[in-house]
């Protein structure tokens, strides 16, 4: 099967699909990103993804290159081309095409390119715990904005892939966590109460952590949003991420330390296993 992107307006063969190369998010990262997850062929927390696509927009000024109903369509027809039951989607939107100069022109037209693939970590809800490693959180100050921008996160995560972990965890200069290099972080403590640093500019408002924020209440879970340190997450009874590809992803390493019994820890078991039912029951196809 031949696999299709979508570039403002065509859908083409994946490997005939590009970009001009005065394209601003290929000169400067100027430019935003979505991930949507599929699963069981429904759309997870969609209408939440597209707000914080709006949000990163906003922030940096850029035009929504379309209106949501089309965007809505353009994901529905990606996903049908691709013939995707587990997978991803990805979308960025890009300030524009112009010569190459720092100060941009504020009327450029936005561009949009969108792809999908299968993953096969979304077709079922087990999962084997991962180690994290900590490395010091080396990004700008706006990282609520989804930007194209992912230096650090890209040279934390290739740390992680060489010491054999996961994921990075970043670590801010109060030795407190912010996130991981492409999840938000969590721990639960030996009391049971589950801790998250709380939304800023410090991280990324991740879509996944709300939706098991809202899990989390129905179980009646105490949640706690504050920032913890690497200790505190060395110590705790279990630490775990997400995101919309690891949905909850637990940890059973934190650099050397091991976490509990190095098992997937029963509140993250639970919480994934909701976030997986939940879709099922709701999420728009
Ligand atoms: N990353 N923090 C960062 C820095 C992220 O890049 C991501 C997502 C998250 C979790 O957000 P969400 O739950 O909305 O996926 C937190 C995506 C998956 C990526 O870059 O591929």
């Amino acid at each position: 099967m031949t696999r299709i992107a979508y570039v403002n307006g065509k859908y083409l063969p994946h490997d005939q699909a590009a970009v001009h190369i005065d394209d601003r998010g290929y000169q400067f990262g100027d430019g935003i990103y979505e991930v949507v997850t599929v699963i069981n062929g429904k759309l997870a927390d969609q209408e939440w993804h597209l707000d914080r696509m709006e949000y990163s927009l906003g922030q940096l000024g850029i035009a929504m290159p379309m209106t949501r109903a089309a965007l809505k369509i353009v994901i529905n027809t990606i996903i049908r081309m691709n013939k995707i039951t587990h997978g991803l989607v990805y979308f960025q939107i890009t300030r524009g095409v112009m010569p190459r100069d720092h100060a941009f022109n504020l009327l450029l037209k936005p561009q949009l390119v969108m792809t999908a693939k299968p993953l096969k970590r979304l077709e079922s809800p087990e999962i084997n715990p991962v180690k994290v490693i900590t490395v010091p959180d080396q990004r700008w100050q706006r990282r609520d904005i989804k930007t194209i921008q992912l230096l650090p996160n890209c040279l934390a995560k290739t740390k992680a892939a060489e010491a054999g972990a996961y994921e990075a965890l970043m670590v801010d200069g109060d030795g407190m966590i912010t996130e991981g290099s492409s999840s938000n972080a969590w721990i639960v403590t030996h009391d049971g109460e589950l801790i998250t640093r709380p939304t800023s500019y410090d991280i990324l408002s991740g879509i996944t952590r709300r939706a098991i924020i809202a899990l989390a209440e129905k179980r009646n879970l105490k949640i706690v949003e504050r920032a913890f340190t690497v200790d505190e997450a060395k110590k705790a009874a279990e630490v775990f991420v997400t995101s919309a590809t690891s949905i909850v992803t637990p940890v059973c390493m934190v650099d050397d330390q091991k976490i509990g019994n190095g098992d997937a820890g029963p509140v993250a078991t639970a919480l994934r296993q909701s976030y997986f039912s939940n879709i099922n029951e709701t999420a728009a196809e």
